[in-house]
């Protein structure tokens, strides 16, 4: 079933919404860019393993943010990382890191463009990694339209990973977690205006309007199986990276929340990874 119609407004409120935060972010613990400069990786223990080795490959980014992943993977051996987001900010301060770092233009480049311009925006036809998520699909309200132009880019005998929230937590309530407060099949834009990030709760901001969409997980596997990517995995996980739900905690050391022990698990995110089969075959 298609998602309702957008408001008009939707790009350029988010677009505004994500501007406002970037320099926000730059200064935050939660990026800590010190912390990356100096040589810590942005990328979860579980994205490495499922990625797998990036030496060699071309990794384009999408929705990259400050680019921190994108340039991880330059770290890891990647020989190319593209990022690409619709923030011009978030763009000038991965290029500025990318800079730092010694990376250039040929090794790690970042552009300007919407999700959906992808295909026209980045530099090359494809790539052999096509990598997104935490927090990337809620911003886009045509799942189809993302999975073809995401999976256009993969190059023969590449995949696309994806990491994201698992869609069952828009539909619990926000306290316990305990029962279900919300349609988990809700096709209607999701419109918000609370002020600051997840990265500061309580920065002062303006520009707080941001629609989000739900995106249940049938329709994301369903989008990208009829790109003809074939799904390699599904995994899904009983931890997340923020607090999602009072009831979630953190160990000392662990960078994950989880529910205590002594309560039944759900998936709180999810990953996937879905590969085209080589031009040969
Ligand atoms: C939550 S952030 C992604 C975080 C990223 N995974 C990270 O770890 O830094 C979402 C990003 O999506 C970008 N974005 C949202 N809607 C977009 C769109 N339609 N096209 C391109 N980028 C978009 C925002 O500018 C923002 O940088």
């Amino acid at each position: 079933m298609p998602n309702r119609p957008a408001p008009q407004d939707w790009r350029e409120a988010n677009r505004a919404m994500w501007d406002e935060r970037v320099p926000l972010h730059v200064a935050s613990d939660f990026y800590d860019l010190d912390a990356f400069r100096r040589g810590k990786d942005s990328l979860s223990d579980f994205h490495i393993a499922e990625v797998g080795d990036v030496t060699g490959k071309s990794v384009l980014h999408l929705q990259c943010h400050l680019g921190l992943d994108a340039l991880s993977f330059a770290r890891r051996g990647a020989s190319q990382v593209v990022g690409l987001d619709f923030s011009e900010p978030a763009v000038d301060a991965a290029r500025d890191l990318a800079a730092e770092l010694g990376f250039g233009p040929d090794r790690a480049s970042f552009v300007t463009a919407d999700v959906y311009d992808a295909v026209e925006a980045v530099p090359d036809a494809s790539y052999d990694i096509v990598y997104t998520g935490i927090g990337a699909l809620c911003w886009l309200p045509d799942i189809v339209l993302w999975a073809e132009t995401a999976a256009s880019l993969v190059a023969p005998g590449g995949f696309l990973y994806l990491c994201e929230f698992h869609p069952l937590t828009d539909a619990l309530d926000d306290e316990s977690a305990t029962h279900i407060a919300y349609d988990y099949f809700n096709r209607e834009p999701w419109i918000d205006e609370t002020p600051g990030t997840y990265a500061d709760f309580s920065a002062p901001t303006i520009n707080n309007r941001r629609v989000e969409w739900q995106h249940p997980l049938g329709s994301v596997i369903t989008a990208l199986a009829a790109t003809g990517l074939r799904i390699e995995f599904l995994h899904e996980h009983d931890m997340t990276y923020f607090q999602r739900f009072g009831s979630l905690e953190r160990q000392e050391g662990n960078p994950y929340y989880r529910f205590p022990p002594d309560r039944p698990r759900i998936p709180l995110m999810y990953s996937l990874r879905a590969s085209k089969p080589p031009a040969d075959r």
